[in-house]
């Protein structure tokens, strides 16, 4: 996809955009919030360029087009070799016209290409001498920088001494991981301070900040390695004819990370095919990344391809950055809705200006609780800063306070239940309807019939309100006293569907406790968490005698988790009592209780002896065969019983990958790691008799 350029229609309307760029390019480098996202800025600058095209002779000498990008701040430590910027391509097409620019200059067809993230952080240059870390010094204007050497020892990947005393200089990315961004706004809005809009804002925060209270953590990604003057003349011989993966190696070796051991890590392409592919394969691994990449970047592997290809005044001609769709843009909140759950958690949405991200239109976002909206001071009008990457949904980041009006006004939260009207629980972070799952009990008796719970056909959401409605069921209880003559009396009822109907409820008491325990909607256990605590105790009455403790000891809860569990259980105690004086299966097939002296045992273990026993196991893709008709909690459950544990990420940790037709960044990510790979038809000969 090729953004399109802005369109700039006269020498005014361009002086005004290469003002806004060069501002925001500052922001951008300086670390501040722009306030154009990345994708507008793109688009202006090309608008710049393709004006300047048109009218040369008015060119402005400021233009983002003609200088070293981002030469806003100037920096007191010069710079040994420029430290340039990166040319952009949109499409295949683009990037394909490069290879054949390139090829000109280096005068032969076939490049070798090293292709890797580009790392949505800053740059940075770490000067070691003899094997230590003395310097940092940021990009500043590409000719000299800003000295952050107070960030030493804060910066994970950038160790304070080489496994070598060698003298270079390493360059790289400085950034924030998610959870160190996390950790960073924690810290900082504890600290009363205004949270970071994203990581990379907070990166370039953290990094030029000399005096505060606390330290927090960043990440760094090496991706450059050159001789300084103090640098052995053997060493930095060998440097300069070295291929740029060779030296990416080395810069492993001498203990730096780099993109090596990440899911994305540098590889050599032969082609510039193969290069389209790798970029395939890490714009399908970018959701999933703990990190945030906007590219990739290609570049001449081969140091006479690279010395032949040479460097203009902003970027290097052997290397380009394959841009890939932005996944933030600001955008205003419009409104705050409030939503009630099936569990009777009223969750706050916000409602936006419509917003295009990669594609899709965005109007909604979610915005996590009460609290969560005070720690961030986000207000009505607030233009704000939106993420969306891949499936997941849509959130909220940060207001763009510098952007504010004084028109913005305060988020009113609710005092009652949005919907039935009764007192809030504001006990916990999240607010929760005192009335609980009865409050929106269609939407909780919907959920409990479905597919993946009780699995009760024919009682859908419009049936499910008719017998609220006619006053027949208050609770999930009822539904297993419901009589016959009841349900006749009801509209659309006819005795066929009326006997259909009291047959799956029949059914459905024969369930596994497992999907029982899913059917009550206890908060913060979906479907894979309920199986789990049901292998673990196997039976109700044990789950109903556990404690935080115990409770904590089934695999995934943890000790923020186990009370919460222990205490819904105690309340939702009269329903399970109906439930199991209705005839409700309240056991586990195949599992056993923990013995209750030593409920350190390990009860949640996999099914012994399955023909998946101890296996780590990602479904992925569209199923076939037998297995077509399968939900995806159903192969779940299928794993399990073949003593398999079920997972929905892949990591080193799977043995193997059932990957289906479509399935893409599961398997590209078991490809890269070497996972075992299987199709539907080869995992169904693996469980062969449980099939059944
Ligand atoms: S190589 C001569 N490799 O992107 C410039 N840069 O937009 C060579 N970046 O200034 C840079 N990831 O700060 C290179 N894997 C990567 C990168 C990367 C991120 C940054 C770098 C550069 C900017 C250009």
């Amino acid at each position: 996809m090729t953004t399109p350029a802005a369109v700039i229609v006269d020498a005014a309307a361009y002086a005004q955009a290469v003002e806004d760029a060069v501002r925001a390019a500052a922001a951008y480098y300086e670390g501040g919030t722009s306030s154009l996202d990345d994708d507008t800025y793109d688009r202006l600058v090309r608008g710049i360029a393709d004006w300047e095209a048109e009218h040369p002779e008015g060119t402005l000498p400021d233009s983002p087009t003609g200088k070293v990008a981002g030469g806003a701040v100037e920096g007191d430590v010069p710079h040994t070799v420029p430290m340039l910027s990166l040319d952009n391509v949109f499409s295949a097409e683009e990037f394909t016209a490069w290879t054949a620019s390139l090829a000109r200059r280096t005068g032969r067809e076939a490049t070798r290409f090293s292709v890797g993230p580009k790392l949505d952080g800053l740059a940075i240059a770490a000067r070691y001498s003899e094997g230590r870390l003395s310097r940092l010094i940021t990009r500043g204007d590409g000719t000299a920088g800003e000295d952050v050497s107070h960030a030493i020892g804060t910066v994970v990947g950038l160790p304070e001494r080489l496994h070598e005393p060698v003298t270079l200089e390493v360059r790289g990315e400085v950034l924030m991981t998610s959870a160190q961004f996390e950790h960073a706004n924690e810290v900082r809005t504890g600290h009363g301070g205004q949270p970071f809009a994203n990581p990379r804002n907070a990166a370039a925060g953290t990094l030029r900040a000399r005096e505060r209270a606390y330290t927090v953590p960043m990440t760094f990604f090496g991706y450059g390695l050159l001789p300084l003057p103090g640098t052995d003349g053997s060493l930095a011989e060998r440097m300069r004819e070295m291929a740029h993966s060779d030296l990416m190696a080395l810069a492993a070796d001498l203990g730096v990370h780099t993109s090596a051991r990440t899911a994305v890590p540098d590889t050599v392409a032969e082609t510039p095919e193969e290069v389209l592919l790798r970029v395939k394969e890490i714009a399908a691994l970018r959701a999933e990344l703990p990190f945030g990449i906007d590219g990739i970047v290609v570049k001449a592997d081969l140091a006479a391809d690279r010395e032949a290809a040479g460097s203009g005044s902003r970027a290097p001609r052997w290397a380009i950055a394959y841009k890939l769709p932005a996944v933030e843009k600001i955008t205003r909140l419009l409104e705050v809705e409030w939503n009630v759950g099936r569990t009777g958690i009223i969750a706050p949405r916000g409602v936006l200006e419509p917003v295009v991200i990669d594609g899709s239109t965005i109007t909604y976002a979610t915005l996590h609780n009460p609290a969560d909206i005070t720690r961030r001071d986000l207000r009505l009008g607030d233009h704000v800063m939106v993420h969306r990457a891949g499936d997941v949904i849509p959130r909220i980041e940060a207001p763009v306070a510098h952007l504010r009006t004084g028109e913005e006004q305060p988020i009113v939260f609710p005092a009652q239940c949005p919907r039935c009207g009764s007192d809030i629980d504001t006990g916990e972070e999240r607010w929760r309807c005192a009335q609980g799952r009865n409050c929106h009990l269609v939407a909780s008796l919907a959920y409990a019939a479905g597919r993946d719970q009780l699995d009760i056909e024919g009682l859908g959401t419009t049936r499910v309100v008719q017998l609220v409605e006619a006053g027949l069921v208050t609770d999930l209880a009822d539904l297993f006293t419901l009589r016959r003559e009841q349900l006749l009396a009801l509209e659309r009822m006819g005795e066929t569907s009326t006997d259909n109907l009291l047959a799956a409820i029949a059914k459905a008491k024969e369930q596994p406790l497992s999907r029982v325990l899913c059917a009550l909607g206890v908060r913060g256990t979906g479907r894979s968490m309920s199986r789990r605590i049901a292998r673990h105790f196997a039976t109700m009455d044990s789950i109903r005698a556990a404690d935080a403790d115990a409770m904590q000891r089934v695999d995934g809860i943890g000790s923020e988790k186990a009370p919460s569990i222990v205490a819904e259980m105690a309340e939702l105690a009269p329903l399970i009592d109906r439930l199991t004086a209705a005839g409700v299966n309240m056991t586990e097939p195949g599992a056993t209780p923990p013995p209750a002296a030593d409920a350190a045992s390990d009860g949640d273990g996999p099914a012994a002896g399955g023909p998946l026993q101890g296996m780590a196991v990602v479904v992925t893709g569209a199923m076939t065969g037998v297995l077509e008709k399968l939900s995806r909690n159903e192969m779940n459950e299928l794993i399990e019983r073949a003593g398999g544990r079920s997972s929905s990420s892949v990591s080193r940790r799977t043995t193997l990958v059932v990957a289906g037709e479509g399935a893409g960044s599961k398997r590209a990510k078991a490809e890269q790691l070497g996972v075992r790979l299987a199709t539907p038809e080869e995992f169904a000969a693996m469980v062969g008799e449980l099939l059944g």
